[in-house]
């Protein structure tokens, strides 16, 4: 699958977006080396803590699947925004736990800006595993 094929499986999770809200719709797609895809979209709440963001949605349902780090292969999250969508810090902090650090993330708008970068660059310094002890 092609990065514009990925970005594309994004945008169509955006359409499983729960966002009444903020009525701003997040899509992501998450590809394995195997060629599956899983989605993911924001799911907002009435109590506003309880929203979870579409590229946690979309790494939560590879797991959920049995995918692990070994088997990714590359995210791309989408969403209406002038600049390529930026993820939250949350995000950021489980990416850095679950996604390969050298695996391509692609940020997209849908006014077909993409930056692409690695969840080592989004999050430097992360706090992980070998920090508790
Ligand atoms: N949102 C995401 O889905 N991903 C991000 O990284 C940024 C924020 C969602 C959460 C909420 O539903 C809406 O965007 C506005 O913050």
């Amino acid at each position: 699958m092609t990065k514009d094929e990925l970005i594309s499986k994004a945008i169509e999770a955006m359409d499983l977006s729960y966002s009444p809200y903020s009525k701003f719709k997040v899509g992501a797609a998450l590809l394995t080396k195997s060629g599956d895809v899983y989605l993911g979209a924001n799911i907002e709440n009435a109590a506003f803590g309880c929203t979870m963001c579409g590229e946690r949605n979309a790494i939560y349902n590879a797991y959920m699947h049995g995918v692990t780090q070994d088997d990714i292969e590359a995210l791309a999250i989408v969403a209406e925004c002038a600049r390529p969508v930026s993820p939250c810090g949350q995000c950021r902090q489980v990416l850095s736990e679950l996604f390969p650090k050298n695996k391509p993330i692609y940020l997209a708008n849908l006014l077909g800006d993409v930056k692409e970068t690695t969840i080592e660059e989004l999050l430097p310094y992360s706090f992980e595993e070998e920090d508790i002890n």
